[in-house]
């Protein structure tokens, strides 16, 4: 029965595939207004604003490419039940190989009805308009989790964290909330690993730093996992 390893992973996993993280220095949230650019209240209030946004984002999703962080998590899925839970909205971790992969801040790729949440479409063309109905004809908006809305996966992601053997947070300031609460649900006898090259402060001593940036975090945890667990 292979282990069950449980990773968290934030911006900061993509950030060396050229994707900006939003809280590091030129970070996304030093250039735009969150509240701004992805907020529900900024959405009724300026939604060509919020298509820009994501426009941009998605353009630049498509041009970059995963880094050795995403495909070393997929390798592990070799020798582990690997699930990703992963605040991130690229599809890097499925391109890299990922089988499991839960999106807690939903998808770029992915448009929804305004009028019938459980309409999502595989967007083909980057560039969402004003004008671009669902098929009950009410405007698609970007399939994402804005401040000031509930995150319908964290109960399914709670779930997962607690059946880990093993969790490792990688790349996320563990600012935003519920995700950064879910560190509270892994079970208190297992190993937690951290990854990330400017840790946050504050950490609970149990939690093993690997103060590194992820391509070489995680082939570092893969060397520990490797002593401890095969
Ligand atoms: N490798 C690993 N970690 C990195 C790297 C790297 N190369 N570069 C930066 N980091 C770390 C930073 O030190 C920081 O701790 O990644 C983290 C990025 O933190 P944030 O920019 O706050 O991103 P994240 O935690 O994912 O934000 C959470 O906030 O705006 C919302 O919905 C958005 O999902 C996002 C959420």
């Amino acid at each position: 029965m292979m282990k069950k390893l449980v990773i968290l992973s934030g911006a900061g996993i993509s950030a060396e595939s050229g994707i900006r993280t939003f809280r590091d220095m030129n970070g996304l949230w030093e250039e735009y207004d969150v509240m701004e650019v992805a907020s529900i209240q900024a959405w009724y209030k300026n939604p060509e604003l919020l298509l820009r946004f994501y426009n941009d984002r998605r353009k630049q999703m498509m041009t970059s490419q995963p880094n050795r962080g995403h495909l070393l998590l997929a390798e592990l899925e070799k020798n582990f039940d690997v699930r990703i839970i992963t605040q991130n909205v690229d599809d890097l971790h499925e391109r890299a190989g990922s089988s499991n992969v839960l999106h807690l801040h939903g998808e770029l790729k992915k448009a929804r009805s305004t009028k019938d949440p459980s309409l999502i479409y595989l967007l083909d063309d980057p560039e969402m308009k004003i004008g671009d109905h669902c098929e009950k004809g009410s405007q698609l908006r970007p399939h994402i989790v804005w401040f000031g809305e509930e995150v319908p996966e964290m109960d399914n992601a709670i779930k997962l964290t607690q059946s880990a053997d093993i969790f490792c947070i990688i790349g996320t300031s563990l600012n935003v909330y519920p995700a950064a609460g879910l560190i509270n649900y892994a079970p208190a006898t297992i190993p937690i690993f951290l990854i990330d090259p400017n840790p946050p402060a504050l950490l609970h001593q149990r939690i093993q730093v690997i103060a590194e940036k992820a391509g070489a975090g995680v082939a570092l945890l893969l060397e520990k996992l490797k002593d401890a667990f095969q």
